[in-house]
């Protein structure tokens, strides 16, 4: 063996290295020529034969063979490797992540709260499934009268009560009325006022343009002494002006529920004729929901002295009240719960 010979593997394993294409290839490569039989340890082997002087100086050879085939094997596979990601990059654009809104319901629920807040209501939630006493038997409807109809009602499968009756979802926010004389009877005795404004879901078994199963309504109830119609008038109106504008109005019209005496159907005035008549509203209102002065029965049920205290009650959907805001042309209210939000994402 000869320097010749020495210099002539080196310069062949640089070669092949050079050209190596995958990490595969150079794994084979590194011990092709370095590995335990690999060429350059034959080649060391044979070292034991040589004169120490042509011993020493090929052994340097051999050792400068290895580190130039070592280093090239490493700098070919790192060649080989993808090349690192840079971890900042100041003149990216930056990333605006999607955010989200409140649902346009979740948002007309605040604003109605908001309105009511002004004039010193509270905003108080009862239960969505409760007992047929609070939801029909207290507001002087009892069992089998017919006006229950107009509910129509879903029933729970769960035993009776003996004096509260079945389980039932929540038809209509008016369940939180009894509810509340009683809290204030507890809480506050002999000092009613009740300003309350239950908002909370209602249920019916309906589902259509302008109905779904599953829906939400508030319910205004004043008790306190010498509160009368006006009372009521008043509120309504302010509700309609706050709500949909300066120049929009209520009007009551004679009606029958069977927890109010006297009772009312309550309409707002059309926002795009302001009560003239359109091809919108034709008569130039919509109606939106009941009022009147609680019955004394209810009064009664709910522990309080007719004779002493009166009161008003009002009640309506609010998903029917938002979409006759300005500007809200919705005439399948099931898209509201549609979760689409191409939809949604418009308000
Ligand atoms: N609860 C009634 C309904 O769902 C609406 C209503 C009518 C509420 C008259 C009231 C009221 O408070 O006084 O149709």
């Amino acid at each position: 063996m000869d320097a010749g010979n020495l210099l002539n593997l080196k310069n062949q394993a640089l070669a092949v290295i050079s050209e190596a294409e995958t990490k595969k290839e150079l794994s084979e490569l590194k011990v092709k020529f370095l590995g335990r039989k690999g060429e350059v340890n034959q080649l060391l082997k044979n070292l034991s034969d040589l004169d120490p002087d042509q011993k020493a100086q090929t052994g340097r050879l051999l050792n400068e063979a290895k580190t130039a085939i070592t280093q090239a094997l490493r700098q070919k596979t790192l060649k080989l490797s993808p090349a690192p990601r840079d971890w900042l990059d100041v003149t990216a654009p930056g990333k605006t992540f999607p955010s989200g809104h409140l649902h346009p319901i979740t948002q007309a629920i605040e604003e109605v709260s908001r309105i009511f807040e002004r004039l010193g209501f509270t905003r108080v939630r009862y239960p969505e499934v409760d007992w047929d006493w609070y939801v029909f038997e207290a507001l002087n409807m009892p069992e089998d009268h017919p006006a229950r109809d107009e509910w129509e009602t879903i029933f729970i499968d769960a035993e009776e009560n003996k004096k509260m009756g079945k389980m039932v979802l929540t038809t209509h926010t008016s369940n939180g009325q009894v509810r509340e004389m009683e809290r204030a009877g507890k809480t506050l005795p002999g000092k009613t006022p009740i300003r309350m404004l239950n908002i909370g879901k209602c249920y019916r078994r309906q589902q259509d343009r302008t109905h779904t199963v599953m829906f939400h309504q508030f319910e205004g109830l004043v008790v306190d002494r010498h509160i009368g119609i006006p009372d009521l008038k008043g509120t309504l109106n302010h509700f309609a002006r706050e709500f949909y504008g300066p120049k929009a109005r209520s009007r009551i019209r004679p009606f029958n529920f069977r927890f109010t005496e006297p009772s009312f159907e309550v309409d707002f005035s059309c926002v795009h004729c302001l009560g003239r008549g359109c091809r919108f509203c034709k008569s130039g209102w919509h109606e939106v929901g009941g009022a009147g002065l609680v019955h004394p029965n209810v009064l009664k049920a709910g522990g309080l002295n007719p004779k002493v205290y009166s009161g008003f009650a009002f009640g309506w959907g609010i998903e029917r009240c938002y979409t006759l805001k300005p500007g809200l042309n919705l005439d399948d209210i099931r898209l509201l719960y549609s979760s689409n939000l191409e939809f949604l994402n418009q308000f």
